[in-house]
């Protein structure tokens, strides 16, 4: 699976984005070790503290099925101007179930993606020895 197919599953997630309070849609692709592929959209909530980001519930989709091993992830942040990468919370939460080096895609528009891995985006990872 390319970066760009993959980027093109999570633009296509993003259409089913609910975020009439932000009108900020974001799609999430989630390339599993089984070669299967599970989306994610971000599904906001009038009690705004409880949205729900668009890479998390790509994750919890996949974990809710059984997978637990994944090899790439793309964010597909079509209504911004530049490329918009994953928020904090969302860094955190992936790192619970990817490794290091695994590639995160992001990008607003399929000829300016970024491509980085969760090390970089969340480096000094923490609390590993909890779940051993
Ligand atoms: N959002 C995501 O889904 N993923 C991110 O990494 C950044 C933010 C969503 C949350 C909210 O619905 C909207 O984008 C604006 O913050």
């Amino acid at each position: 699976m390319d970066i760009d197919k993959l980027y093109a599953i999570a633009l296509e997630a993003s259409r089913a984005s609910y975020s009439p309070y932000s009108r900020f849609r974001v799609g999430a692709a989630l390339l599993c070790s089984d070669g299967s592929i599970v989306t994610g959209t971000n599904v906001e909530n009038r009690s705004f503290g409880l949205t729900t980001c668009a890479e998390r519930n790509a994750l919890v989709t996949a974990v809710g099925q059984g997978k637990r091993s994944f090899s790439m992830i793309a964010v597909a942040t079509p209504d911004a101007e530049y490329p918009v990468s994953p928020c904090g919370a969302c860094r955190q939460v992936l790192s619970e179930f990817m490794a290091p080096e695994i590639p995160v895609i992001f990008g607003h528009k399929a000829d300016d993606l970024v491509v980085t891995t969760i090390g970089q985006l969340f480096p000094y990872d923490a609390l590993h020895e909890l779940g051993k």
